[in-house]
């Protein structure tokens, strides 16, 4: 059975939010203000780097949002196929640059062809997932991409730092009354080392769990994680 909270979560942010400025839309945002173009750019240019771009490569951007990492990666390849649960987001991204391609699709049971992509990019989206449901998307993962095709997951919360972000008996109270109406605040925290075994599992040749560098906005909780079929 799925879990809908997500879902409707986003469902509703993404229609209540369509006058925001496009970070807010996906809330990329601290104390409330969307993160500054400076800091954006470099997180943008460091995804970039980490997926390894050529002109030829089509590359899935899965719960690609409005488009915000897709359109610059849209600028290093060949055509890009952004997914996501939000139409009202997913209308923002095909805007964005001629080869992106748009489907409105659950990350859960979203099919695609095997080694149908050259890179697969998932920014900011894994705490949507229980571990079950993370288990099955890496197998799938790995069925999508090419042989030598490499994954970026970023932006995954990292539960050893988990109390760095509930670090006030309120934000825990909020934490622990929230997991109980299973209205979840943030999503599920990941141990890196269980994504490394996970990716190893599902036949991937190479994983490497990732710090974020200093300048990341979320680097005080967050971490990245890249695969090698
Ligand atoms: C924090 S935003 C990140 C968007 C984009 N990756 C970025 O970094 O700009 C999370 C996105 O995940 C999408 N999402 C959440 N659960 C999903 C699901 N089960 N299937 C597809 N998309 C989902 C939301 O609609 C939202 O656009």
């Amino acid at each position: 059975m799925t879990n809908d909270y997500w879902t409707t979560f986003w469902q509703t942010h993404a229609r209540t939010s369509a006058m925001a400025d496009p970070q807010t839309q996906v809330l990329r945002t601290l104390k409330q203000k969307p993160i500054q173009e400076a800091e954006w750019h470099s997180t943008l240019s460091y995804i970039i780097s980490q997926l390894d771009l050529s002109p030829e490569h089509d590359t899935l951007d899965l719960c690609g949002g409005n488009g915000l990492v897709a359109s610059e990666i849209a600028a290093h390849c060949h055509q890009v196929t952004v997914v996501d649960i939000s139409p009202e987001l997913l209308q923002a991204a095909s805007k964005r640059r001629n080869n992106i391609d748009i489907l409105t699709a659950d990350m859960r049971t979203v099919e695609f062809p095997t080694a149908h992509f050259d890179r697969i990019v998932c920014y900011a989206a894994l705490q949507y997932l229980t571990l079950a449901e993370t288990t099955n998307l890496f197998e799938n993962l790995h069925r999508w991409l090419k042989p030598g095709g490499v994954l970026f997951v970023g932006d995954i919360p990292d539960v050893d730092r988990q109390w760095n972000f509930f670090n006030t008996t309120e934000r825990r109270q909020a934490y622990f009354k929230n997991l109980k109406a299973g209205r979840p605040i943030v999503g599920t925290w990941f141990d890196s080392s269980w994504l490394s075994h996970l990716a190893s599992s599902v036949g991937f040749s190479s994983q490497e769990c990732l710090p974020q560098p200093d300048d990341h906005i979320y680097s005080w909780f967050r971490f990245d994680f890249r695969c090698v079929k």
